[in-house]
């Protein structure tokens, strides 16, 4: 199974992402993910990327595109892949298309997650995140067992850069500007699954797996 979650900042991509790549075993490909990890490893790429994502914005095309080819062109990719936060731009989504063209696959579906403004700040700013694992909390709607430690690894909990009221702000709008275009993009391609990202996190789990069966 080929899937992209779609979304804006704080709708629950990478939430559901954990839980779909472990129901149908395929990898989690999170361009954001790889990006914080090259600055955390203080990589030139790293360090390109730390730019923009400090100020909110999309780091360009050309540096993720090829992140992402490299990707899922990798052996444990054979079976399927899910990419969480990528394409981002139609550009980055036509560059997909032609890669996937070459490889004779395609897409099969579009998870895309929505939720009001007000939610997705608010989202944002409480969430939480293992230094060691990755594993996501939130301080009120899905908080660790112990105040600031992982229940997963017993790891710290720290709040990402970009999770300011500001910097999220910044990425709502610029998810409206440069990444939105993308759900008539996959709308025309008759892959869009809608999935209303206010509800529950068990509640949104549900409605994907009974929608990809
Ligand atoms: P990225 O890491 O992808 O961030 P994002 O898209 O802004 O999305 P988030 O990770 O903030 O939110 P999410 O939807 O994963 O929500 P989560 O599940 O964590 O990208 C970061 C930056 O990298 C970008 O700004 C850009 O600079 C750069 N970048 C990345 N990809 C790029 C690309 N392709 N092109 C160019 N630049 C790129 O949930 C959020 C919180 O809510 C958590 O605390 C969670 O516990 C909680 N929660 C989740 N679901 C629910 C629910 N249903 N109910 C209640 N709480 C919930
Ligand atoms: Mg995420
Ligand atoms: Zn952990």
């Amino acid at each position: 199974m080929r899937l992209v979650l779609l979304g804006p900042p704080g709708a629950g991509k990478g939430t559901q992402a954990s839980a779909i790549v472990k129901k149908y075993n395929i990898p989690h490909i999170s361009t954001g993910d790889i990006l914080r990890a090259n600055i955390k490893k203080g990589t030139e790429l790293g360090k390109k990327a730390k730019e923009y994502m400090d100020k909110g914005l999309l780091v360009p095309d050309d540096l993720v595109v090829s992140i992402v080819k490299d990707r899922i062109t990798g052996d444990d990719c054979k079976n399927g892949f899910l990419l969480d936060g990528f394409p981002r731009t139609v550009n980055q989504g036509e560059a997909l298309d032609r890669e996937l063209t070459q490889m004779s696959l395609k897409l099969d579906r579009v998870i895309n997650i929505d939720v009001e403004k007000e939610v997705l700040i608010e989202r944002a700013i409480g969430r939480r995140i293992c230094k060691n694992c990755g594993a996501t909390y939130h301080i009120k709607f899905n908080p660790s067992k112990e105040e600031g430690v992982c229940d997963i690894c017993k790891g710290e909990l720290l709040q990402r850069n970009d999770d300011t009221k500001e910097t999220v702000e910044k990425r709502i709008e610029v998810y409206i500007k440069q990444t939105k275009p993308l759900i008539d993009y996959y709308m025309e391609k008759g892959l869009i699954l809608n999935v209303d990202g206010s509800k529950s996190i068990d509640a949104i789990f549900k409605e994907i797996v009974k929608a990809l069966q």
